[in-house]
């Protein structure tokens, strides 16, 4: 295994947890900051809360539409084994923002090694990945972390929140890699919860909620850091029908306010709440770039 997850035991196919390090004891034992730099720590690449932004650098005249949020250049994953897996097949593929697209294929057909590699939660072994047009393979792994913490919101099917932090304090945590002044990340992380419809559950513990609620924090934490980009993965698979069909009227209002959303499911009743759907099945996806046009 690579990157990040060298060394930690991760269940074939279980999705590694972006939120997970912020759970790590250290700057947020006993409530204390929530920001890693807070305390002096480098700022990193990012000073000023400047991205680098490839598409910056505009002549006068009209703005180039905005770059694709994701694409592919026949980008791969092989896990290396043995035996070596060929979880997504070297494929083209992008979104555009504002899309939403949904991905379906049966169980281990690669829907959750795609959206790993989409959420730069695993480095593809092959090919190239520009996120908002940023080539991510050029990155150091705290420059990965940082653009995911930034650009990438996720939602999963088993909410992944902290057992022992409140509603509102799950949700504070997504604001770690935004330079958000601590005052401002409560105000920030109550109004998405009051977003989501749960501004009067804010200071319940996750045990304390159902699941439909639950997930409804998951995905108030996934948008509190403004994400250009909401993952989602079998978002709804925990979920009774009645709990389920709410999420999803959660996303479809997320959508239309102009969120981009990616969402796995093997429900094809989910899968047609997408204005497209692209299906993987054995590592290769069946979509090739329709959405191609980058910029001039
Ligand atoms: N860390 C890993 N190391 C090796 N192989 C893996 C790893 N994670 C997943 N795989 C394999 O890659 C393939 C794709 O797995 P993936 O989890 O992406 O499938 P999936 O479509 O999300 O399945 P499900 O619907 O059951 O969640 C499977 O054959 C799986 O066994
Ligand atoms: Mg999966």
């Amino acid at each position: 295994m690579r990157g990040p997850w060298r060394g930690r035991r991760r269940e074939r196919g279980a999705a590694p947890d972006p939120y997970e390090d912020r759970a790590a004891p250290g700057p947020y034992e006993d409530g204390a900051a929530l920001d890693p730099y807070e305390d002096g720590a480098a700022p990193g690449p990012y000073e000023d809360g400047a991205d680098p932004d490839p598409y910056e650098s505009v002549p006068d005249g009209d703005p180039p539409p905005p770059p694709p949020v994701v694409e592919f250049r026949g980008t791969g994953l092989t896990y290396p084994g043995p035996p070596a897996v060929r979880a997504l097949r070297p494929c083209h593929f992008s979104v555009r923002p504002g899309e939403f697209v949904t991905v379906v294929g049966p169980s281990g057909s690669g829907k959750s090694t795609f959206l790993n590699v989409v959420g730069l939660l695993d480095a593809p072994t092959e090919g190239t990945y520009l996120l908002d047009g940023i080539d991510t393979g050029r990155l150091a792994e705290h420059e990965r972390a940082a653009l995911r913490g930034r650009r990438i919101g996720f939602v999963f099917q088993s909410f992944h929140l902290l057992p022992h932090r409140t509603a509102v304090e799950n949700v504070q945590l997504a604001m770690v890699y935004r330079r958000v002044p601590r005052a401002e990340r409560r105000e920030r992380a109550r109004t998405a919860l009051a977003r989501v419809g749960l501004a009067h559950r804010a200071d319940a513990l996750p045990t304390r909620l159902s699941g439909g609620e639950r997930q409804r924090v998951a995905v108030a934490r996934a948008l509190v850091a403004r994400p250009s980009l909401l993952l989602c993965d079998e978002p709804t698979g925990n979920l009774d029908t009645a709990t389920a069909g709410e999420i999803l009227r959660l996303l479809d209002e997320l959508h239309g306010e102009g969120m981009t959303l990616l969402v796995i499911t093997h429900d094809p009743a989910v899968a047609a709440h997408g204005s497209r759907t692209v299906s993987i099945r054995d590592g290769r996806l069946t979509e090739t770039v329709r959405d191609r046009e980058v910029p001039a």
